[in-house]
């Protein structure tokens, strides 16, 4: 089938929810694309941020293959070695004493909330509001999608959960009026990726803490964008003076295989007793042992320090093309290999110059560019993004008025 076949199949028998690009992919590895006439794309989107090994992978692939030769799935009633060895990993290498997978980052904020609201319920009665930032994303699912900062991914579904308050981000007086002795807890992105790639201030993240303790609210970092590397550290909140109570993970977790899981500080481990919360896929064996194998290297001092020297050398050249282009660049916002660069209504436009040229970019918020490659990205292939990317905004500065 040609490509423009796929297309039209797709459209006549797939829910109509995803705004697809005419781009059909044929084969993927490393940082490109390759479509059915072998032009090459350089990805800088990764799968949204699930793609942080880049595609086709050795260490994953083989991780995989080694747990398909032994079993594929087996129920929850079981314990398996691939399960256990990720949850010991990711105990080993954060905040929490327990872990709970999931098959999405959704299921992951679904499990927080009820484990904040059980919680909550035993320490006094009606003590289940919750706080959560503007323009936060937390997914699809009812509870996820409740938190979510963001009318319009709400409204269309109203009624929603119940008991949950939404205050701007960075807005200390705002969170001081919301968080009282009926909070469970406080949701949060430390750096929101949705939006546009919005960080939290130190002082806003400060007061979540103090009024975190003053309350006896718990802290949930949702760290399903920002964790395993992508910000420079193993996760984004390590960047501040913030440890979480708990945290959902996500995306990159499973190293493209669908897994999620809720990190659980140790003194909130038994708050979910047997039989309370389940999934029967989470925790699926091949989806975990692709998460060692990413977990593994993601964790490494020197990868992490790697991210951030890739982070230098994308700031440096955006900041030359800011002064080159004032008129399309705004500021360039976040952490590592997760930026975020205002160019206003030229977005479109700058990602349709793009891919013509073999080059994939996100766009977020309508006028954000959202830069999440894989964290394996070379310095090279940066280089190529500049590069292109420079030529995409010359374009648009030839032709502004047609915008
Ligand atoms: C911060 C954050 N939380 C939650 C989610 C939802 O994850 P999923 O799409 O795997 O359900 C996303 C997805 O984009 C996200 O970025």
């Amino acid at each position: 089938m040609t490509g423009s076949g796929l297309l039209q199949e797709d459209s006549r028998y797939l829910l109509n929810v995803y705004k697809r690009m005419s781009l059909v992919v044929d084969k993927a590895e490393g940082c490109y694309l390759v479509d059915g006439d072998g032009r090459r794309y350089l990805d800088m989107v990764g799968g949204i941020a699930v793609n942080g090994l880049g595609y086709a992978d050795p260490e994953i692939r083989a991780a995989i293959n080694n747990q398909l030769e032994r079993y594929i799935h087996l129920s929850n009633f079981f314990v398996s070695p691939a399960v256990v060895d990720l949850a010991r990993m990711l105990v080993e290498g954060t905040f929490a004493g327990k872990v709970f997978f999931t098959n999405s980052g959704t299921e992951a904020v679904e499990a927080a909330l009820k484990l904040a609201r059980k919680h909550g319920h035993a320490k006094s009665p009606g003590k289940t509001d919750v706080v959560a930032l503007f323009d936060s994303f937390h997914g699809r699912t009812y509870g996820a999608m409740s938190l979510t900062g963001k009318a319009r991914y709400r409204d269309p579904f109203s009624p929603t959960v119940p008991g949950i308050r939404h205050v701007p981000i960075n807005a200390v007086q705002d969170l001081r009026g919301a968080v009282t002795d009926t909070t469970c807890a406080i949701f949060l992105e430390v750096i929101q990726g949705e939006s546009g790639v919005r960080p939290l201030n130190d002082d806003f993240v400060a007061e979540v803490t103090r009024l975190a303790n003053a309350h006896d609210a718990l802290i949930v970092a949702d760290e399903i964008q920002t964790g395993l590397g992508r910000t420079g550290r193993l996760f984004a909140h390590e960047h501040f003076d913030l440890v979480p109570d708990l945290m959902t993970v996500g995306k990159s977790l499973g190293g493209g295989l669908p897994l999620g899981a809720l990190l659980v500080a140790d003194r909130l481990e038994d708050v979910l007793s047997p039989g309370e919360h389940g999934s029967t896929f989470g925790g699926n064996p091949v989806a975990c042992a692709a998460g060692a194998a990413v977990l593994r290297r993601v964790s490494n001092p020197a990868f992490l320090a790697g991210v951030r020297r890739s982070e230098e050398l994308l700031r440096d050249g955006l900041s030359d093309l800011q002064q080159k282009y004032p008129e399309i660049i705004g500021e360039v916002r976040g952490r590592g290999l997760m930026l975020g660069i205002e160019v206003g209504l030229f977005a479109r436009k700058l990602q349709q110059l793009a891919l013509e040229q073999g080059l994939l970019l996100n766009v977020t918020n309508e006028t954000v560019i959202r830069l999440l490659p894989p964290l394996t990205i070379s310095n090279a292939e940066l280089e190529h993004f500049l590069q292109l990317f420079t030529q995409a905004c010359a374009a648009v500065s030839g032709g502004a008025n047609n915008v």
